[in-house]
């Protein structure tokens, strides 16, 4: 692979494939901090894809569209920040109460690395357009302003010398120092916030910054690339994969070109005959959402549940943490982060390195689900949604021993004409997911 050049064409560019790496790695986590960490407030609404784009963006539960919530001049964003701060306080005034003043990088990358993370991902710009990296094009940037750090440069080497992969997103299509009329619709994405042509020579100047100064294993592009410069893209992506041949790219280039789909809480639609991504908050918004208490984030059965039920369906997850403006990640989101590792850490070899297998997750009707991975010929076996005490299911068609991932787990199994009846008698919930895997 790394003897392959790129030129910039289709042609050569489609020749790029989905790296071993990205395949294997399985979990990752985003990162959205920015200028909106600091109000970091949102109505806890609904999931993204669960209404139409008008009811979506009146009462946007993403706290990192702040600036478009307020700007829209209506909704419990607008009245909130008009009540807590006044009608004169504008979204830039925000920036100096961005301090950053207890952030470590090295310990992020800690509990990244006690999560079983194999990549994060950073917002380096999201559509506010403020950069969390010095910048040649424009001083509205988190080394002059706000933490007055290089964020990104700080953080991707703490992240790599943890032996994380370091990736970064990038919003593509939307920056609100360029074109800021609001958004009420999803036509207005490509429509009267698509900005100009100076924004589209910007934007792939700072692509290609990102890529020459950090190399990032992932280049998450976000929502889509300005259409003036639509003929650039593969030019992009050529100087991307001669500069990082095992780079990867997320699908949010104008339905040109992708390695991976993405799917993002309810929205985009996926297979498992493609690589996908699955990227969603803990709560219902990217960024620190303060309203979102332990109870309104997702469960840590659900979020394990999550897991595995994407990799058994070939995607990996990218879990997203919504740092607080001082750059401490909330304690809710942590302690999910720290038990999700333990989980991993105990069902390694069924999760990382694995492939989806030609079983298809199946419900039972008993109300269990079982998901299937395979490995070097080997079959790994999920079993999700048990019940407290004593539960039995049957693996159609499969003949042969299983051991459980976790040796606290008993697991009983007896060979049958239909399959292997599996009962596990003594299940608790903290037990999450069962593994399963029929090498010993
Ligand atoms: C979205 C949103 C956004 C979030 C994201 C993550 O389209 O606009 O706020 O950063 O994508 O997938």
């Amino acid at each position: 692979m790394g003897d392959v050049r790129f030129t910039g064409n289709w042609n050569s560019v489609n020749a790029h494939t989905v790296p071993k790496w990205y395949e294997d790695c399985k979990f990752g986590i985003f990162i959205h901090w920015g200028i909106y960490s600091v109000p970091a407030f949102a109505p806890h609404t609904w999931e993204l894809g669960e209404v139409d784009s008008k009811e979506w963006f009146a009462d946007n539960p993403y706290a990192e569209w702040y600036y478009n919530s307020l700007n829209i001049g209506k909704g419990p964003t607008y009245k909130h920040h008009i009540e807590k701060y006044g009608k004169d306080f504008k979204y830039e005034d925000f920036i100096p109460m961005w301090k950053a003043e207890n952030w470590d990088p090295k310990q992020w990358a800690e509990i990244f690395k006690e999560a079983g993370a194999e990549y994060v991902v950073l917002t380096t710009k999201h559509h506010d357009g403020f950069c969390l990296f010095p910048s040649k094009y424009t001083h509205f940037n988190s080394v002059e302003m706000g933490p007055k750090r290089n964020i990104t440069g700080e953080l991707t080497e703490a992240v790599r010398d943890a032996g994380i992969r370091m990736g970064l997103y990038y919003s593509g299509l939307i920056d609100w120092q360029y074109a800021n009329d609001p958004i009420f619709e999803d036509d207005d994405l490509f429509g009267t916030a698509s900005p100009t042509f100076a924004y589209a020579d910007y934007s792939y100047n700072q692509m290609k910054e990102l890529v020459d100064d950090y190399a990032p294993s992932v280049f998450w592009n976000d929502i889509g690339w300005p259409t003036q410069s639509e003929e650039m893209m593969p030019y992009f992506l050529a100087h991307y994969y001669n500069k990082v041949p095992e780079g990867v790219v997320n699908d949010r280039f104008n339905g040109r070109y992708y390695d991976f789909l993405t799917k993002e809480y309810k929205s985009g639609s996926v297979n498992r005959n493609e690589k996908w991504e699955m990227c969603r908050g803990m709560g219902l918004s990217f960024g620190y959402n303060a309203n979102e208490g332990d109870d309104k984030l997702i469960s840590v059965p659900n979020l394990i549940s999550l897991l595995v039920g994407t990799v058994a369906n070939n995607g990996n997850l990218l879990l997203n943490i919504g740092p607080k403006a001082d750059g401490t990640i909330p304690e809710e989101q942590v302690r999910r982060l720290k038990i999700l590792g333990a989980w991993l850490k105990v069902n390694h070899d069924g999760i990382y390195g694995t492939r989806c297998s030609d079983r298809e997750s199946e419900l039972l009707e008993n109300g269990i689900e079982l998901h299937y991975t395979q490995k070097d010929g080997n079959l790994n076996v999920f079993a999700d949604h048990l019940k407290e005490g004593a539960n039995e299911f049957l693996i159609k068609g499969y003949h042969g021993a299983l051991r459980p991932f976790d040796p606290a787990v008993k697991v009983e199994t007896e060979d049958t004409a239909e399959g292997l009846f599996v009962k596990i008698p003594e299940y608790k919930e903290d037990m999450y997911v069962v593994g399963l895997t029929n090498r010993f």
